[in-house]
């Protein structure tokens, strides 16, 4: 299956003002300008489809888009979740993130999968493995995707992604092994695509 169209459908500030919209969602995560919008523009071939800034923190909302399959048929929404973990924010606003997201992950019932997107040049810290062990336990499939590997050697992003492997080994279930990624060379897209697909089509 190949998808190629999508839209914007809109940006809420919390979960319960989210229509209802009756397909299955694949959420993207991770810190403030780690590169989830840019991974969305990436995976769909758009350029601005998703708002990219070097600022961080662009992303406050719940955005979501909805993707064709290439039968033209509305098949599944990919949600760009606002980042965590910028050190700027005012505490009132972080304990806003953890409102949004967290209720965001407790109540959809169409939440898939959640693409965590780690920067290959930091590592998965123990924010990231507190988080992933958040999204487990409440059965939420997580694929961990160490971007921005275009800034580092191939030797360098292999040691990542081994380093990135042994961290979640102890994990359990539920998480697929690290990938490394890149939007600007669409790296590891592909592996990314096989497991929406794989994960939208899990009736489970
Ligand atoms: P917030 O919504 O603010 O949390 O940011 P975000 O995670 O959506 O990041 P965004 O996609 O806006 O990208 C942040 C910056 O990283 C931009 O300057 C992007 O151009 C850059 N960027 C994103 N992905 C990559 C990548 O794979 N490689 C490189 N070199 N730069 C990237
Ligand atoms: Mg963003």
């Amino acid at each position: 299956m190949k998808f190629a169209q999508a839209r914007f459908v809109g940006s809420f500030p919390a979960y319960s003002q989210v229509p209802k919209l009756n397909l299955p969602e694949i959420a993207i995560g991770g810190r403030s300008n780690v590169g989830k919008s840019s991974l969305i523009n990436s995976l769909l071939n758009r350029k601005k489809l998703a708002q990219i800034s070097k600022t961080p923190g662009k992303t406050r909302m719940l955005n979501y888009f909805v993707v064709q399959n290439d039968a033209g048929k509305e098949a599944f929404h990919f949600v760009d979740l606002p980042g965590y973990g910028y050190a700027r924010v005012p505490a009132g606003e972080r304990q806003s993130w953890k409102t949004l997201v967290e209720g965001y992950i407790e109540n959809s019932a169409r939440l898939k999968g959640f693409v965590l997107l780690v920067d290959c040049r930091r590592g998965l810290q123990d924010t990231e493995l507190e988080f992933i062990e958040y999204l487990l336990l409440h059965k939420v499939k997580t694929l961990p995707a160490m971007t921005k590997a275009d800034k580092l050697s191939r030797v360098e992003a292999n040691d990542a992604l081994r380093e990135a492997a042994c961290r979640v080994k102890l994990l359990g279930s539920g998480i697929h092994h690290p990938i490394l990624h890149s939007s600007v060379k669409k790296t590891g897209n592909e592996m990314i695509w096989r497991w929406v697909i794989e994960r939208i089509n899990d009736e489970s």
